[in-house]
């Protein structure tokens, strides 16, 4: 992979003001920002719009799962907004997932489609609750595989599956991984979490920082330091 800004702050505020004092202290150069559901649905398509100004690629977080025509229709609407990435439920099942690539086919601007597997807050016995008795890293494994198959560019995966994934999956498809703690830093509510440079090295192509940076007294420094421990990777 040649990108190199493969960091993606979550911007994760209750208000416009501090999602733009955070922005000001960051380069676009340095990193993607993602916006998902709390802001979007307080702001909206002009919030986005206002991210893309000053430079920023944006990464939707809404994650669809919906019928096919409807994922397709917001996929298209998402692509008129001019979003780098997006992402929907692989769960959804391949049928919405093609027609989500679909909805692309006409479109100058293509955002990359990646799709949620099984979501971290789900346990085992919330699997087997739902039906499905097999091992939940199993279950990950089988839904990528689907969304491989469904045409998505990607999967969003815990940084711990991203070894094995990598084996299973196209050298190219991407894994984009949430639940990042740079050595030393607080877990917060993040159970498993692994450091930028063990994340780069298990195979993850982008990662998804969001208290690390958006909390630290000086953003733009630790932003710094994270690109150049990832650097050697
Ligand atoms: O602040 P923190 O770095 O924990 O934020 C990570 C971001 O990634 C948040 O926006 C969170 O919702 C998202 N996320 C996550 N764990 C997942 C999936 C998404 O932390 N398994």
């Amino acid at each position: 992979m040649n990108d190199n800004n493969r960091i993606i702050v979550a911007l994760d505020f209750d208000n416009r003001a501090d999602a733009m004092t955070l922005l000001d202290k960051l380069s676009p150069q340095s990193c993607r920002v993602k916006v998902g559901k709390e802001l979007f649905t307080r702001f909206g398509p002009d919030l986005v719009r206002e991210v893309q100004q000053r430079g920023f690629e944006v990464f939707l977080d809404l994650k669809f799962h919906d019928i096919p025509n409807t994922v397709a229709k917001a996929v298209a609407a998402a692509a008129e907004l001019g979003v780098w990435m997006l992402t929907l439920h692989a769960s959804g099942g391949e049928a919405m997932m093609r027609a989500a690539r679909e909805a692309l086919a006409d479109s100058d601007h293509k955002p990359l489609l990646v799709a949620v597997t099984v979501l971290t807050s789900m346990a085992e016995e919330d699997l087997m609750a739902q039906g499905i008795s097999r091992a939940t890293e199993e279950q990950v494994q089988r839904l990528a595989a689907i969304a491989q198959e469904g045409g998505m560019d990607g999967v969003v995966c815990s940084a711990s599956e991203a070894a094995s994934l990598r084996r299973l999956l196209s050298e190219n498809f991407l894994l984009v991984t949430p639940g990042i703690r740079p050595a030393g830093d607080a877990a917060d509510d993040q159970k498993r979490i692994v450091t930028p440079g063990d994340a780069v090295h298990a195979g993850s192509n982008y990662l998804v920082i969001g208290r690390p940076i958006t909390r630290a007294r000086h953003p733009d420094v630790k932003l710094q330091a994270i690109l150049e421990e990832i650097s050697g990777n």
